[in-house]
């Protein structure tokens, strides 16, 4: 019986010395030889047929045995767990002193920052921002603007329509109409209005059918064609440089009256004649004028009391001769390499 137990001992420590890797391994080894159908339980059981006077003996000579295999099973466990903790640590190291990866900062288009240049020029005149739809009401991109249904100047700006009435907006004017309206009768207006607009035309380096205005209309008391011109040359030299020349030139807007187109010196070849300002020496910028009474009269100003003055002008074609673009379509392209320049 000694020697049964002795050997049951022995095949015990080797199972937990050699038989468990890991935790679930040395747990079969426990229930094999400590559990309720264990083999030192079958032996506890098992004493009834031992004589009655060894029984104690033998009792205590298992029960040291078990308490034995129970501290190794229990010193293996706990190597077990220092050792899976240890295999942990070393997979999931990480290296502190790697460099992060860095978070790549955008910048503005250079439509954007063009109209927030623009736009800082006017808030230091002391304009204000106004805003208009883009899907439009034919009464605003037209009529109030002084082009009834069959003027032939509506022929200018081939549109797209939605439906008889209602337009993807050809031109920012009808925001001078809309501000009009908002305000009380003849109460002063300084304000700019940018925004897109659409018209029928074709897609190359210097026509799209989508692209960028910026709208002006200036009322008050007493405002001249003076305060127009004033006004234009003063944004065009802190947009263009000072040295920039200026000229007004007649023009026709069934919105204005006078009207003028106003052009700068060439910005590449600086007057001398070149193939940007096709050996003018000039380039084309603003449309202008001092605005028409039936337009004052239509949205509820009175001509006799206030004038007024407004303008518009395209955003591509500003940013293209600041910054010397000769395709307008790289500004809708959105190629990487043409918007990291700016
Ligand atoms: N709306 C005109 C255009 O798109 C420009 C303009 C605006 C002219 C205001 C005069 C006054 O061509």
């Amino acid at each position: 019986m000694e020697e049964k137990i002795e050997a049951l001992k022995q095949q015990a420590r080797e199972a937990v010395a050699s038989a468990a890797k890991n935790l679930s391994e040395l747990d079969d080894v426990r229930v094999k030889f400590l559990g309720k159908k264990g083999e030192f339980t079958a032996i506890l059981r098992g004493l009834g047929a031992v004589a009655k006077e060894e029984r104690p003996k033998i009792g205590a000579i298992v029960n040291a045995a078990k308490a034995e295999v129970e501290a190794l099973i229990q010193q293996k466990n706990e190597e077990l767990k220092a050792r899976a903790m240890a295999d942990r640590l070393e997979s999931e190291k990480i290296d502190v002193t790697l460099p992060g990866r860095r978070a790549t900062a955008g910048h503005l288009h250079p439509l954007t920052q063009t109209l927030d240049r623009i736009k800082d020029i006017f808030f230091r005149m002391g304009f204000s921002v106004e805003e208009g739809p883009e899907i439009e009401k034919d009464y605003y991109n037209f009529e109030a603007l002084n082009l009834p249904k069959d003027h032939p100047a509506r022929d200018m700006q081939d549109s797209f329509y939605i439906t008889e009435d209602i337009l993807m907006r050809s031109q920012t004017s009808p925001v001078q109409a809309r501000t009009m309206e908002k305000n009380p009768p003849n109460a002063p207006i300084r304000m700019i209005a940018p925004g897109r607009v659409y018209r029928r035309d074709e897609y190359d380096a210097t026509h799209s059918p989508m692209f960028t205005q910026v709208e002006g209309l200036v009322i008050d008391e007493g405002i001249s064609f003076a305060d127009l011109k004033g006004t234009l040359e003063l944004f065009l030299q802190q947009m263009f440089g000072e040295e920039v020349g200026v000229r007004f030139r007649p023009s026709f807007f069934p919105f204005t009256e006078p009207s003028a187109e106003v052009d700068i010196s060439c910005v590449m070849c600086h007057g001398k004649g070149c193939r940007v300002c096709k050996g003018t020496g000039w380039l084309e910028i603003l449309g202008s004028g001092m605005v028409h009474p039936n337009v004052l009269r239509m949205s509820g100003y009175d001509p006799k009391k206030v004038s007024g003055f407004a303008f518009g002008m395209g955003v591509e074609r500003i940013a293209m001769l600041s910054y010397g673009i000769d395709d307008l379509r790289l500004f809708y392209d959105n190629d990487m390499r043409f918007l990291r320049q700016f």
